[in-house]
């Protein structure tokens, strides 16, 4: 460290006596002396010591006989089964039960008493489920302002007492939903579709970053966004890459995960999705794939199970009114399908914004092409604005498959590079060969 500081401090010098002739070399007087430059009088003493209490707690723990293990518990010979049998038969479970009512004491007993008489005379009902009713009161360990109404409650089963308040209940497999880990896609990563992007990020990003716009202009924001367009024009990517860049917690709901065996199931489900999204500070649920669930309601009622899908769509549909707009939930929706969408689910002040994904123009494809070919060792001269001539009317994912098939036909021809050759075979294979497949064309006309 010291010897850096001098080379910066006198640089000048150094340069100038290197020209005549290379510094003498370090004897080991100067050694000791750059090794003690800047301690203060006492930094070997003091490590010395600190050595002496490691060695000491080293030697006490050996003595105790405690050992690190992978289970985290302490060793057998210190268990204690007995106390630890007889804590848990002093510790009854709680019950779970519903508080469905506060009483309050009279208003004059509980101005005198301050906060004593009000734990005392505020009474609450509670329905413990195939039961009773109960009037309890509020046990030592719980805060009167913890307590609301309709919440659930943890209760002692001699005095029920309340002893704790509960989370609302939600089923696992919708807080699993929650998208945990952020996906590795980001707005780079979507080529083309520049205004749908926009609109995107200003619909999910403009309200939750900045409310106050919203309210100064008094106006509310769009509750949702409807992504819709042909199979494999980056719905799915884009929602992924705004799930990345959000610090939002994001749901991630594919409608046929809400088609349920019961009647009523899938209902339930949508409720308590959005109980969990209204706990959240700020939240983004994703419906992919919404057109299982969204179809417009027919007339004919032949069979059930349509109506009970009915249900779950309407449900969402009530879910969308129920929350504030100025509120921290955002609804984004993806379809191919914009046309069979009910139209209550569709109308504005639900999904206000209607964001389609086209096929991408002509700059769009060699952006895409170009940032599916990073990753890909390919020869320094393709000329991609070339290529994307070439595939007229493609999707990104059928420029994603080109990129893939040219690495494929470098890899038949074992090379190492894949060059623009390859990437004309491969356009006349994916483009021409495979339009038989594509389904863009009939998707076009829906949307
Ligand atoms: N604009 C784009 N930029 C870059 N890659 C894209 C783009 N569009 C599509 N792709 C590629 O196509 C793949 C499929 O896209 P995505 O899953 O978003 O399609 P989708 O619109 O959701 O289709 P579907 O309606 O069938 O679900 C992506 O993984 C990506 O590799
Ligand atoms: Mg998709």
């Amino acid at each position: 460290m010291s010897s850096g500081e001098c080379q910066t401090g006198n640089k000048g010098d150094y340069d100038e006596e290197e020209k005549e002739d290379a510094p003498p070399p370090l004897d080991e007087g100067d050694i000791v002396l750059l090794k003690s430059y800047g301690l203060g009088p006492y930094s070997t003493k003091i490590k010395d010591v600190e050595k002496e209490i490691k060695k000491h707690q080293q030697t006490v723990k050996d003595l105790i006989g405690i050992k690190e293990s992978d289970t985290g518990l302490s060793p057998p010979s210190m268990w204690d089964l007995n106390g630890d049998k007889q804590m848990m038969s002093e510790e009854a479970p709680l019950q779970v039960a519903r508080c469905t009512k506060i009483i309050t004491g009279d208003s004059d007993a509980s101005n005198e008493g301050a906060s004593s008489a009000v734990s005392t005379s505020t009474k609450y009902v509670i329905n413990v489920k195939q039961i009773a009713k109960f009037v309890v009161g509020l046990g030592e360990t719980v805060a009167p302002t913890d307590i609301e109404e309709g919440m659930r409650v943890g209760v002692d089963r001699s005095k029920y007492s309340i002893q704790i308040p509960l989370p609302p209940k939600i089923d696992p497999t919708v807080s699993l939903m929650t998208v945990e880990d952020k996906p590795d896609v980001t707005y780079d990563d979507v080529g083309g579709a520049k205004d749908a992007m926009e609109k995107l990020r200003e619909v999910l990003e403009l309200p939750l970053l900045h409310p106050e716009r919203f309210v100064t202009l008094g106006i509310d924001p769009p509750k949702g966004v409807l992504l819709y367009g042909p199979p494999g024009t980056g719905k799915t990517l884009s929602a992924r890459a705004v799930a990345n860049r959000t610090d939002a917690c994001f749901i991630r709901v594919i409608g046929s995960e809400l088609v349920q065996k019961y009647v009523g199931e899938g209902a339930r489900m949508v409720r308590e999705l959005f109980t969990m999204a209204r706990s959240k500070r700020a939240c983004i649920i994703f419906f992919d794939e919404i057109d299982a669930i969204g179809g417009a309601r027919t007339g004919s009622d032949e069979n059930g199970s349509d109506n009970e899908v009915q249900r779950t769509m309407l449900q969402i549909v009530t879910e969308l009114d129920g929350f504030d707009a100025r509120g921290n939930i955002k609804v984004l929706m993806a379809t191919n399908r914009p046309d069979t969408l009910d139209p209550a689910l569709l109308r504005p002040g639900r999904l206000d914004r209607k964001v389609e994904f086209g096929l991408p123009d002509l700059e769009g494809r060699g952006h895409i092409l170009r940032i599916h070919s990073k990753r890909m060792n390919c020869d320094r001269d393709i000329r991609f604005e070339l290529i994307a001539r070439l595939c007229p009317n493609t999707t990104g994912a059928e420029l994603h498959s080109v990129c893939t098939e040219a690495g494929m036909f470098a890899i038949r021809a074992r090379r190492k590079n894949v060059s623009e050759k390859d990437f004309l075979e491969s356009v006349n294979k994916v483009v021409k060969g495979y339009k038989k497949f594509s389904s863009t064309p009939k998707y076009m006309v829906y949307n």
